[in-house]
């Protein structure tokens, strides 16, 4: 790892607050934001697209190898392009959202996103969310935070996303789908989500985002790893 670079880790499960978390993090410490799962989801997309079936490891290889995945900087965050497009709201789409754990699950996507994940350090210092990024992207940081958040909170949570999109939601369609990929996430062979070693549990139910933002910035300023 580049030694001048700063990684924050920020794992937990879905719908935790990771994301408006780590974005706003980065905003306020003037990192880059990272998205790994939007990675997995781009991935997906592809298959999706190419109707390649996501439970096929072998087919899934064939298509890591011959896609092209750009990585590049926009708004102080990474951004990637999958063959020249860029796959944009359709990865947060049904189609994606139902495949995507299986995909994740696959060894050989994996590898291919770990090591996009860790070129990332080429432009600068990171706050990186994800379900691994404490445990296997990046274990040696110091920095490494594990959000959590009650299971009916984050489902209220996400179902509130889903209908600022879609215009629909069912809280208890979305709980027992966020139960599905929490179950997938967690007893998944490689890369399972589990708390890193050293890292702070943050338990985000009944905390506003302000106050979590500012849990992990008094953190980062204690350690020195930004200007107080
Ligand atoms: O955070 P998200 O909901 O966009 O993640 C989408 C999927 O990718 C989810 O099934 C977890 C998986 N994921 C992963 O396995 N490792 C990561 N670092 C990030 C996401």
């Amino acid at each position: 790892m580049n030694k001048q670079v700063t990684i924050v880790a920020v794992d937990g499960p879905s719908a935790s607050g990771k994301s408006t978390v780590s974005r706003r993090t980065a905003q306020a410490v003037g990192f880059i934001y990272v998205d790994s799962g939007a990675l997995y989801r781009g991935i997906t997309w592809k298959c999706v697209k190419e109707g390649v079936d996501v439970k096929d490891a072998q087919a899934v290889t064939n298509l890591l190898i011959r896609m092209n995945m750009e990585l590049f900087l926009r708004d102080n965050a990474v951004g990637y392009m999958i063959d020249g497009e860029d796959p944009g709201q359709e990865i947060r789409a049904e189609p994606v959202r139902e495949r995507v754990a299986d995909i994740a699950a696959q060894q050989a996507v994996r590898v291919y996103i770990v090591e996009k994940l860790r070129m990332m350090t080429k432009f600068g210092s990171l706050v990186m969310e994800g379900r691994d990024i404490g445990t296997v992207v990046f274990p040696d940081t110091p920095f490494k935070y594990y959000l959590d958040a009650d299971p009916e909170e984050r489902a209220r949570r996400r179902a509130a996303e889903i209908h600022q999109q879609e215009g629909t939601h069912d809280v208890n369609a979305v709980l027992s789908s966020l139960r599905r990929r929490d179950q997938k996430d967690s007893s998944r062979a490689t890369a399972p989500l589990q708390i890193a070693l050293g890292a702070k549990i943050i338990n985000s139910t009944g905390m506003t985002i302000d106050q979590v933002v500012d849990t992990i910035v008094t953190d980062l300023k204690k350690a020195g790893a930004v200007p107080a």
